[in-house]
């Protein structure tokens, strides 16, 4: 059975119809990376999953579990944690309090949670450096790392990642997608929504690819990198 397990989902902005019968799944301790172009519909995926939006359609299961109609609160406590597009970090807290904010729905002691933040700041030093800093006044690249380390600090058996390198220098991309790896081999199962195509199915076991709210190819990664038409719409015809 996958961790999670979409079907024939659609969603509405409104009279905007943005998915339209999205199936998707994603295997236990798989990276699986959601491609497409701006408008596509992949970070209207993440936020039906993690309940800020509802679907009119379909079905999203964890663990064959329905958490369709769960508030938000909820689906993190059943171990889904959202890094969001933007970041979603709170600019006037500092970083450390941006870190005990994402361990706010855990239940287990101190030490556990403690642990958790130690492990995401030795996978991002510079957050450790900055932890008394106002998140509102890191760089761009801090400003992910942040997210993606508060998404940890959850402890999340499944970890929604919305375009972790948009806007991000080359060199720091790689860190991310590095940390992304690392954070997967330890154990973390994780959805990827991404614009870099070729970082993003480099790292990831399985891709989607999504065009105006439909999936129009799914695959291994491999096979999806090396396809003509992937090649030509989203890895610069290379
Ligand atoms: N709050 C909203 N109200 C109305 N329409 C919306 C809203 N949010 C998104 N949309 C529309 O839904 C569609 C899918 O948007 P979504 O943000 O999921 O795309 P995306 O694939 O994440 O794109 P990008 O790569 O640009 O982030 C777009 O046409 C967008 O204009
Ligand atoms: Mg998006």
């Amino acid at each position: 059975m996958p961790l999670l397990e979409i079907s024939g989902l659609d969603v509405y902005y409104g009279a905007i119809h943005a998915l339209r019968s999205i199936d998707l799944a994603v295997e236990e301790r798989q990276i699986v990376t959601l491609i497409g172009g701006n408008g596509a519909g992949k970070s209207t995926t993440l936020r039906t999953v993690s309940g800020l939006l509802r679907p009119t359609r379909g079905s999203i299961k964890l663990d064959g579990k329905s958490i369709v109609g769960l508030p938000p609160h909820e689906i993190v406590r059943r171990g889904v944690a959202h890094a969001p597009e933007g970041r979603g970090i709170f600019a006037n807290l500092t970083v450390d309090e941006n870190l005990e904010i994402g361990a706010y729905s855990r239940r287990d002691d101190r030490a556990a949670i403690d642990r958790d933040r130690e492990r995401s700041l030795e996978l991002f030093p510079r957050l450790r450096e900055r932890l008394r800093q106002n998140a509102g006044t890191l760089s761009g690249g801090e400003q992910q790392m942040l997210a993606i380390a508060r998404a940890l600090v959850a402890r999340p058996r499944l970890l929604l990642l919305d375009e972790p390198s948009l806007g991000l220098a080359p060199q720091v991309v790689k860190t991310i997608f590095h940390i992304i790896r690392e954070i997967n081999q330890a154990g973390t199962t994780i959805l990827l929504v991404e614009q870099n195509a070729h970082m993003a199915l480099h790292v990831a076991h399985r891709g989607y690819v999504l065009e105006v709210g439909r999936i129009v190819k799914s695959d291994d990664a491999r096979n999806l990198a090396s396809s003509d038409d992937v090649r030509k719409a989203y890895l610069g015809g290379v």
